[in-house]
């Protein structure tokens, strides 16, 4: 196959695997990850800015970051406390091999506004994504939990004016993905040729 035909499979194969798929305890090796790491940075960026900060959970780290987002949602969730939140916090990351939280560190030349900032990031994460496939592993991009808490953003070094924009978990797949669908292409592409 050549190397277009090849992306192209890999790209539409890509799918979102979620931590009730892993299989739970099997480790991914760091060099590996580290590998998609690099990949991720070397994402387009506006200004060469690099506005991505990403932190790496593993190991007994998995735990620090469950009793890190639990205990914040505790303190966060007031009257709207839910025991199963709660609980989920604690356990979801446990699944994982690595989590990966993403973060957006603002542009020093605020000639480029945050948004772009943000789409640079997000180019990052589907870097992840495609290289998540290419090794055979699994994992997905979650933004729930804490993830637009302003307390949670010093516990990832992030500042005021930066983001948090969730987490990307990682695993070897127990249960795979079943295919998906798109709409078609003719929906959402219009083409102007005079
Ligand atoms: C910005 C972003 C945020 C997401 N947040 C969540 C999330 O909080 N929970 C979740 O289950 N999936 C989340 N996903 C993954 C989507 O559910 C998934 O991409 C979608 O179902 C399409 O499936 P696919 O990735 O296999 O094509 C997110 C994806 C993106 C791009």
């Amino acid at each position: 196959m050549n190397t277009a035909d090849l992306f192209n499979q890999l790209v539409r194969n890509r799918r979102s695997v979620f931590p009730d798929q892993f299989d739970a305890g099997k480790k991914v090796d760091d060099t590996t990850v580290k590998e998609i790491l690099t990949n991720a940075i070397w994402a387009p960026n506006h200004g060469k800015e690099e506005p991505w900060q990403f932190t790496v959970f593993t190991g007994e780290g998995l735990k620090t970051l469950a009793d890190f987002q639990s205990e914040l949602y505790k303190q966060e969730a007031g009257d709207n406390f839910k025991e199963a939140t709660y609980i989920k916090l604690q356990n979801q990351p446990l699944k994982a091999s690595h989590i990966i939280a993403i973060g957006m560190k603002r542009s020093v030349n605020k000639n480029i506004p945050e948004v772009e900032d943000i789409c640079a990031v997000a180019c990052a994460v589907e870097n992840m994504y495609l290289s998540l496939t290419a090794y055979g592993l699994g994992g997905y991009w979650t933004t729930g939990g804490i993830t637009y808490k302003e307390k949670a953003k010093a516990f990832f070094g992030l500042g005021d004016n930066d983001r948090l924009l969730g987490f990307f978990y990682i695993g070897y797949i127990a249960v795979p993905s079943t295919s998906a669908k798109r709409q078609p292409l003719e929906e959402k592409v219009k083409w102007v040729k005079e």
